[in-house]
């Protein structure tokens, strides 16, 4: 007869309110991010036939992710998914920056089996913290037969890692997500291996078109410290004022990618036929930032 195996699901922590904690219960939006440990966020945690294995990737409030901790995530992530008996990653991760992780580590590695990103906006000592709750789901969501991809598990709702945006600075469920979004197709993706062994990411600079915006700032740093991309977030669909977006046409005839998403939360830009610079689909411009820098990583000897 064949023993039953036991399935691995494999728990990275890198910090955030689901870590944190509150020097006084009873208030807990006064509070720091990132205090509690991976073992202890899985007391209680359990599940008949898992095996629940951690590591503690990072421990930081997900305001201050850097490109470095990212690398280091997604080696974890690929380390653990190509373990046969691992059958899906949680990850606990602050929500300030999640959707760019989010779409970082479905665009890169693209995973067959399911990888959801994790968080709470309550602390870990708070009454009601939402935390422990929001954990059991993402646990319970990677044992589904048909989870794959990254996706976010928050307030009992399972979003798409490319399509989620934070929309609330306080609620409980922060997050909204669009659906069918896609990596545009005219930028590359690197491969892993080569994320892993990036040493210099390209820098790519937001900027908002707004009332106003003479593109004086685009134009500083142009002649000074130049980045390698813009990406603009455009009024509706990506328009912009015509400063700067004369400042943008003449850092793109200087050889400087220009990315242009759009302020909108969801719908992105719509081509249209008399466009000269590229636009990001339906990206958010944060997440269209990290395409960019992708794109460029991609495009780097
Ligand atoms: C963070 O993003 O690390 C702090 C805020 C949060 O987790 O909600």
């Amino acid at each position: 007869m064949n023993a039953k195996k036991t399935k691995k699901i494999v728990v990275l922590a890198t910090g955030g309110t689901i870590a944190g904690l509150a020097s006084d219960a009873a208030r807990p939006h006064h509070y720091s991010a990132a205090q509690v440990g991976v073992a202890d966020l899985l007391q209680g945690q359990a599940f008949e036939g898992v095996e629940l294995l951690s590591e503690q990737v990072a421990q930081i409030d997900s305001k201050d992710m850097s490109f470095a901790i990212w690398q280091n995530l997604l080696g974890r992530v690929a380390h653990w998914l190509a373990h046969e008996d691992v059958q899906g990653v949680v990850i606990t991760h602050g929500t300030d920056t999640l959707e760019e992780t989010a779409y970082f580590l479905q665009t890169v590695l693209q995973p067959i089996k399911p990888v959801a990103l994790t968080c709470a906006m309550l602390p870990a000592n708070a009454r009601d913290s939402d935390g422990p709750g929001n954990l059991k789901d993402a646990l319970a969501w990677v044992q589904q037969p048909d989870a794959t991809g990254v996706a976010v598990v928050c307030a009992s709702h399972v979003h798409a890692g490319l399509g989620i945006q934070k929309s609330h600075s306080h609620q409980r469920n922060p997050f909204t997500s669009q659906v069918n979004v896609v990596h545009p197709a005219h930028l590359a993706v690197p491969s892993v291996a080569k994320v892993l062994v990036c040493q210099q990411w390209p820098r790519v600079e937001l900027v908002f078109n707004h009332v106003g915006a003479d593109g004086r700032h685009v134009r500083s740093l142009m002649a000074h410290d130049a980045p390698q991309g813009w990406v603009v977030a455009g009024t509706g669909n990506g328009t912009l004022h015509h400063q700067l977006e004369a400042a943008l046409l003449d850092a793109h005839k200087q050889g400087v990618f220009v990315l242009r998403a759009s302020r909108c939360a969801q719908g992105g830009v719509q081509s249209r036929v008399a466009d000269v610079l590229p636009h990001a689909g339906s990206l958010t411009a944060v997440q269209a930032r990290v395409a960019l820098q992708l794109h460029l990583m991609a495009q780097s000897t």
